[in-house]
């Protein structure tokens, strides 16, 4: 594809039918009441040369570039600010308005360096299309007066410029920064020729700028530019694929030079973001050409051994034959496979079919383990199905939005964007979270409750809310009667004395007040939609926490349209789709129990062999049976199991005992140090798929570029199959997820075909929904009737001591991802350099503890050393930490603790001492192994 340039309709579309009908230049065209002129014109074909318009943002009507005249008015009105009026004839190329348009084009450009053919937006100006639009031809005011062109260019942020000698004060940034971004870190100080545009009086590196980029996108001049831009020029080709960081999803047209993207352009066609993204999709994808990225296959006997390159016939073969070895010597079962979040539904559907297929048993199973597994159970469980069951566009209509132990602006910028807009126009806000996150109170945001319960108390306080719903008569009884089950049972349960919210006032720390108060407000206020994050799931109790807050959902009657569900939001780009592709040791593709003989008839008459009925290991099970020497081999598909599991020690007890390790990924992590094959993996920039998002939405990953390791992952996967006896063929991406569809009834009506037409598309698409599902559970409960089951609070065995007095609880900042593989290996580092303590005053000071000391900080399985924040964010008796970086050895987490129904590990509660650093221990903390990493 050339340069995809997106049509700019000028003003944000109306919503409602097209029912006002006017006449511009001559050309009827009926649209809704309130679309402006400029937009009516546009979609006629018909563009009105604009500066300070376009269609992401509110007009402003500052430009005076969009003047038209209409029949029977006076004046020239501003077409961007002027709505439609039924029979209005508009005539927007006149002798008069085109004499206006160049005397302000004029003006613009007397103030303007006149250095177009060297500036770096030559091409990609709208000041410059303009002047050629309304046929400037001379400056009369000359260029010697006071002007802005001795301006300093701010360079402060590593990704953009700000060349302040280039600005019109169109104001475009500073709208997109608060409208679409929300966080309002631009405005336009001082009035007439001194205005201009500030970053709160210091430049962008130290102002509240997230670095998202919807002011450089905005921007119509180079006043705001990408540095790549400058440095490697304008591209010359797009291809529209997606981002591969977070569960949002954002659409994204790479905009190429050659093989080198220039540059990450968040596409308005993407449902998912509607063109917008964070600083992580749009600028950080330095990584994928980082030099530390391994290109070649590489083996070794033994872990002690040197690397060995080789081609790829020798790593496959050798893979192959090591597998079958082990086979062998210690029967089918001995070996296994791990698939990741962060590869494509197809790559993950190859992988977990060569271990049901080629391997001969049912030993697979994903990173989600230990993220969202729980949501997969407690939702399938009350509703049904293991998602979502809203799109994110579902937020607009919200009037009540509880967050529970999720951090949006931080880990789903582009949703926290929406959400907090959502919220700019009225919409009430429940944070259920210990810290006091940005949606607690922030720009324009204040919310009406803040629960800061007591990590790992998450039951207790779902449980009460629902006390205060069925006590105080707020069950929406016809929603329970006619579409739910075992509503008596739960109702006498959470009505019990000791689930009321003066109880467990004592458990949660939250003022019984403030809970009867929320749960008010949340089952009276209108559209109720909950959003969730690890908070809730990584605990002792995740299941059974997901479970309360659909209880909660359906005694509201707070599921099934729009506005309203309740909303994993997950972690990783393709966590969702990692799970829908059969990853789980007990369930084939689209969530099918193994012991479903009818299913595995299915698949088995598909892939020729026979699929066994029996669950294989979990993952903590797979290591249980590594170190026992039953289980000898495993093949780990883009996950740093060494990382990001917990109790690590005995991770890599488990990992040195195995035959075999093979590990597909781009870099050398702590996994691979450990691994016998490693096979290089390809950035999202050359894959060929599809990744499925939060809100189950299935997009399209193209290849910007070849793979740069001369393979698809799937093809290698394929060919080890193969290698073993059991030939996986496809001539093409396409075919893989063709087979998907004829196997799994909620993909059946995917395809590439399908998805190149339309763009994206949400399961269930199908016959019954052929263009897909935006909402889940409308006309009744995907498992027939809704099921409420009670939930029973049983505190964590993990509780503060005299020792351990502090509970250490763990999140994810902006800048950063995960562990940080990909994030630290690019300038994003500039803002989260290492992982900080944040401690609440009264801690560090009986502590002794001043900001940015270096603190030791404890946990019965480990000790780290890292630099203390004090932070009133933090209730007192809680400190929180991210985990980005653990080469500082920053992430000390958790005991083995697990959800009781899913294994998924307790990574948010962990009691922890913390104290001056002891001169004792290393600054950069102790040996990692020592310490269990948090992931999500
Ligand atoms: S990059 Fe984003 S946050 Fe920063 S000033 Fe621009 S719009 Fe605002
Ligand atoms: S920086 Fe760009 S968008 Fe902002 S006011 Fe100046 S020209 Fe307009
Ligand atoms: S919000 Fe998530 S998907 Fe979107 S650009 Fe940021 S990291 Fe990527
Ligand atoms: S585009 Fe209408 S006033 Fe600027």
């Amino acid at each position: 594809m050339t340069l995809m340039k997106e049509p700019d309709l000028g003003t944000p579309a109306m919503p409602g039918e097209a029912t006002v009908t006017v006449e511009i230049d001559g050309m009827p065209i009926t649209v809704p009441p309130g679309t402006s002129i400029m937009r009516a014109a546009a979609e006629t074909g018909i563009d009105i040369p604009k500066l300070c318009a376009t269609d992401s943002l509110d007009a402003f009507g500052s430009c005076r570039l969009c003047l038209v005249e209409i029949d029977g008015r006076r004046g020239t009105p501003a077409s961007c600010t002027t709505p439609v009026a039924e029979g209005m004839k508009v005539r927007t190329q006149t002798p008069k308005v085109e004499k206006l348009r160049q005397g302000v084009m004029e003006l613009y450009i007397s103030d303007h360096p006149l250095d177009c053919l060297t500036c770096s937006a030559n091409g990609d100006c709208e000041l410059q299309d303009m002047s050629g639009v309304v046929g400037l031809r001379q400056v009369r005011y000359g260029y010697e007066g006071e002007n802005h062109l001795d301006l300093l260019t701010d360079d402060s942020n590593p990704y953009f410029n700000f060349e302040a000698s280039k600005c019109i004060a169109c104001s475009r940034c500073v709208r997109a920064c608060g409208e679409i971004q929300g966080t309002f870190a631009l405005t336009i100080e001082g009035r007439g020729f001194e205005s201009k545009v500030s970053a709160g009086g210091v430049d962008f590196m130290n102002s509240e700028c997230v670095s998202c980029g919807a002011c450089v996108q905005a921007c119509p001049t180079a006043t705001l530019q990408e540095k790549s831009v400058v440095e490697l020029g304008m591209p010359t080709r797009s291809v529209i694929t997606t981002c591969a960081y977070c569960g949002v999803g954002c659409s994204f047209k790479a905009e190429m030079r050659g093989d080198q993207v220039v540059r990450m352009v968040p596409y308005k066609g993407g449902d998912a973001n509607e063109g917008h993204s964070c600083v992580k999709g749009r600028f950080a994808f330095g990584y994928a050409t980082h030099k530390e990225r391994q290109l070649n296959p590489m083996i070794r006997e033994s872990i002690n051994d040197e690397w060995q390159v080789v081609d790829w016939e020798t790593a496959i073969s050798y893979t192959a034959k090591k597998l079958l070895e082990v086979q062998a010597k210690y029967g089918s079962g001995s070996i296994g496979g791990i698939t990741s979040s962060r590869t494509t539904n197809e790559e993950v559907y190859v992988v977990q079919k060569m271990v049901r297929a080629a391997f001969g048993n049912n030993n697979v199973d994903t990173c989600a383990r230990v993220c969202h597994s729980p949501t997969g159970y407690g939702l399938n469980q009350t509703f049904g199905t293991s998602a979502g069951t809203q799109d994110f566009k579902s937020v607009a209509k919200a009037d009540v939005i509880m967050v529970i132990g999720a951090n949006p602006t931080d880990a789903h910028p582009v949703f926290a964007s929406r959400m907090k807009k959502r919220i700019r126009e009225g919409a009430k806000v429940i944070v259920v979270d210990p810290r006091r996150i940005d949606l607690v109170r922030s720009a324009h945001i204040e919310a009406q409750y803040h629960l800061p319960l007591q990590p790992g108390t998450n039951v207790a306080m779902v449980n009460a809310m629902a006390h205060v719903v069925v006590t105080e008569g707020l069950v929406a009884a016809d929603f329970v009667a006619e579409r739910c089950e075992g509503y008596e049972e739960w109702a006498e349960f959470v009505s019990r004395e000791e689930n009321s919210p003066e109880a467990v006032e004592a458990i949660t720390g939250v003022p019984a007040a403030d809970v009867r108060g929320a749960a008010r407000l949340y089952a009276t206020g209108g559209n109720a939609a909950i959003y969730y994050g690890l908070g809730v799931t990584e605990h002792s109790q995740g299941s059974t926490m997901v479970m309360g807050m659909a209880n909660l959902a359906m005694a509201t009657g707070n599921v099934g349209r729009d506005g309203v569900g309740v909303n994993p939001l997950r972690g990783q780009n393709n966590v969702q789709g990692s799970c829908d592709m059969g990853s789980f040791p007990h369930e084939l593709p689209g969530y099918r129990h193994v012991s479903d003989d009818a299913v595995r008839e299915l698949f088995q008459a598909v892939w020729g062999r026979t699929i066994l009925p029996e669950p294989g290991l979990r993952i903590p099970n797979m290591f249980d049976a590594a170190i026992d020497g039953t289980f000898r081999a495993l093949f780990v598909q883009g996950e740093d199991i060494a990382q990001s599991d917990p109790n690590t020690k005995h991770v890599f007890a488990a990992l040195e005992s195995l035959d075999l390790l093979v590990v597909q990924d781009l870099f050398i992590n702590e996994t691979a140090k450990l691994a016998h094959v490693f096979l290089p993996g390809t950035s999202f920039l050359e894959k060929d798929g599809t990744f499925t998002n939060a809100e189950r939405r299935i997009n399209r990953v193209r290849p910007v570029m070849a793979p740069k390791t001369g393979k698809h992952e799937w093809e290698i996967v394929c060919e080890i199959a193969a290698a073993m006896g059991y030939p996986m063929t496809y001539n093409q991406t396409s075919e893989i997820m063709d087979e998907i569809a004829a196997l799994t009834p909620t993909f059946s009506g995917v395809s590439f075909e399908m998805l190149d037409k339309v763009g994206s598309v949400q399961w269930p698409c199908n016959d019954k929904a052929p263009e897909g599902t935006p909402i889940m559970h409308v006309d009744g409960f995907v498992r027939g009737k809704g099921h409420f089951v009670p939930t029973t609070f049983v505190p964590t065995d993990e509780r503060s001591t005299r020792k351990f007095p502090l509970i250490l609880t763990t999140g994810r900042i902006l800048s950063q991802y995960n562990v940080g593989a990909q994030t630290r290996r690019t300038a994003n580092v500039a803002w989260h350099p290492e992982d900080i303590l944040e401690i609440h005053p009264h801690d560090a000071e009986v502590r002794g503890i001043n900001n940015g000391d270096m603190v030791s900080l404890a946990s019965r399985v480990g000790e780290t050393t890292l630099k203390a924040t004090i932070s009133d964010r933090m209730p007192v008796g809680v400190v929180y930490t991210t985990f980005h970086h653990p080469v500082t050895g920053a992430n000390v987490v958790t005991t083995e603790n697990s959800d009781w129904a899913t294994n998924c590990p307790e990574y948010k509660v962990t009691a922890v001492q913390v104290g001056l650093r002891h001169p004792a221990i290393p600054a950069e903390g102790v040996a990692r192994q020592d310490i269990p990493i948090a992931v999500d």
